[in-house]
């Protein structure tokens, strides 16, 4: 694979410390995506609110990505899912053109329910990009050490079958 970089969002933490592992253990790029306005972690408004943006598909505004996107033809996006799809900013990201003609690895972290998650992000990614691959972390709170070798191992697949 060319050069890599990670993007994710994050809330609570959980798809950080997977994309963290990810970065650290791969030795490549990473920056956090960050809305403008983002929701609170704590408290139970944060269903309501990141619920509310999720299903109804709001794509808030994003800080300006600080990495040169031009440098890397290969990007893996993180997000947890809400609401059953991914992130708004992640949604943002793909669906507003912020990134385009990358090769996208796409990994989601969550708690179980990702029906149509799947559906959502190859749709969402083949707008302006590629899809590879999609991989999922169950219960990363949880499930730490157990989630993050396997997001790694698949990762590692990835960038030996593309070298
Ligand atoms: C607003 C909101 C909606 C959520 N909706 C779902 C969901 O539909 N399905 C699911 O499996 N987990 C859901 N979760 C749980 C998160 O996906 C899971 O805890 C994830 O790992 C959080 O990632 P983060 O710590 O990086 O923010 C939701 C969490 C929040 C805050």
């Amino acid at each position: 694979m060319d050069k890599t970089l990670i993007l994710y969002y994050s809330l609570e933490k959980n798809t950080e410390k997977i994309a963290s592992h990810l970065a650290k253990e791969l030795n490549v790029d990473i920056e956090r995506i960050t809305p403008v306005k983002d929701i609170k972690p704590k408290g139970f408004s944060k269903y309501l609110t990141g619920g509310f943006q999720a299903s109804f598909k709001v794509k808030p505004k994003l800080n300006p990505i600080q990495k040169n996107l031009d440098q890397y033809s290969n990007v893996i996006i993180g997000t947890p899912v809400w609401a059953g799809t991914i992130s708004p900013s992640i949604y943002s990201l793909l669906e507003k053109g912020l990134i385009k003609d990358k090769n996208i690895a796409f990994f989601y972290t969550f708690k179980g329910g990702d029906k149509k998650t799947r559906d959502i992000i190859r749709k969402s990614v083949s707008k302006y990009n590629k899809l590879i691959s999609i991989h999922s972390c169950l219960s990363v709170d949880q499930d730490f050490d157990n989630q993050k070798d396997k997001a790694l191992n698949w990762a590692k697949d990835l960038l030996n079958d593309n070298k």
